[in-house]
């Protein structure tokens, strides 16, 4: 077990996600964590999804409280957080923030100094602890930093380290992904509908299709394509529905999303730039 402190501001979805998972793994004791969240009345609901956290309504005391603070409010309200909490930054903690689009260059620079800044894009399945998570370093983050974040990361799911000039991409793919992953569940259900499924059984279906297969695609670590070749037989099902797809172009469809949300999201970062320096 680790013995830092732990403040989580903001008990959203992501913040209390997180806070559950590090407790899962063990890696720090509940008395070593707590959430800040401005509503009062939100405290109770808070304690009995973590039980045994310490719940404020004051971000300056959890900053000042804990050795690690994970900022898991919106983006829009991140800076003004961040300046709420500058009395409590001294050089020895850590920040890490999950809003999307904000650099830890601007988190750098709204601290007031050489404070040691980690930024992390999750996703949602954080909730059921299978997120995919990347991280990267602001200038003064150490390798302590990034494995005590990679700790915190790794309690609701897997961890990757990348260049933070691909933040971006991160986003427009595993950040937004679970969106793609569930318009396309939906679109496999209604197919099933349509070919005489009860809805029910439809959704089963659909869904274990898509945990199976990419269990598959995990545990072989083989490449979709291959496992594609070896499920379509000549003249069968399968490449009949693969003509479909690619003459409706799937594939082309995901990288265009994707690319353009990736794109926005450099597009809100550019944007919050601009607003600042007005
Ligand atoms: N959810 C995702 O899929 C996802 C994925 C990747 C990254 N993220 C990032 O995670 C962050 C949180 O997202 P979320 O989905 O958890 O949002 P959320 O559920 O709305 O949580 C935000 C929390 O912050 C609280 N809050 C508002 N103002 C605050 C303040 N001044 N001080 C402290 N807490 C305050 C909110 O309380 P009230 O409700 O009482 O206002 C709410 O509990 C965002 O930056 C987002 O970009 C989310």
């Amino acid at each position: 077990m680790n013995n830092k402190k732990i403040a989580i501001i903001g008990g959203g979805n992501m913040g209390i996600a997180l806070a559950k998972g590090i407790l899962q793994t063990s890696w720090a004791a509940p008395e070593h964590i707590m959430v800040a969240e401005p509503l009062k009345s939100r405290f109770e609901h808070i304690k009995n999804l973590v039980p045994g956290v310490k719940v404020s309504h004051s971000n300056i005391e959890a900053a000042q409280f804990a050795d690690i603070i994970v900022l898991s409010v919106k983006p829009q309200i991140l800076l003004k957080v961040i300046d709420e909490i500058k009395p409590a930054l001294k050089d020895s903690k850590l920040l890490i923030s999950v809003a999307a689009g904000l650099t830890t260059s601007e988190m750098e620079k709204k601290s007031g100094g050489k404070v040691h800044v980690v930024r992390a894009m999750p996703n949602i399945a954080a909730v059921v602890r299978e997120a995919a998570t990347a991280i990267c370093p602001g200038e003064y983050a150490t390798e302590t930093d990034m494995a005590a974040a990679a700790h915190i990361f790794e309690s609701v799911g897997i961890v990757v380290e990348v260049e933070e000039v691909l933040m971006d991409a991160v986003t427009g793919l595993s950040g937004t992904g679970p969106m793609y992953v569930f318009q396309i569940l939906e679109g496999l259900s209604d197919a099933g509908v349509k070919v005489g499924l009860s809805r029910d059984i439809a959704n089963t279906l659909a869904v274990q299709t898509l945990i199976g297969s990419s269990k598959l695609i995990q545990e072989t670590k083989e490449h979709p394509a291959k496992l594609k070749d070896l499920v379509t037989s000549p003249g069968g099902t399968a490449i009949s529905a693969l003509h479909s797809l690619e003459r409706n172009g799937l594939k082309a469809m995901l990288i265009d999303a994707v690319e353009v949300a990736s794109l926005r999201s450099a597009e809100l970062g550019i944007k919050r730039k601009d607003k600042s320096s007005e």
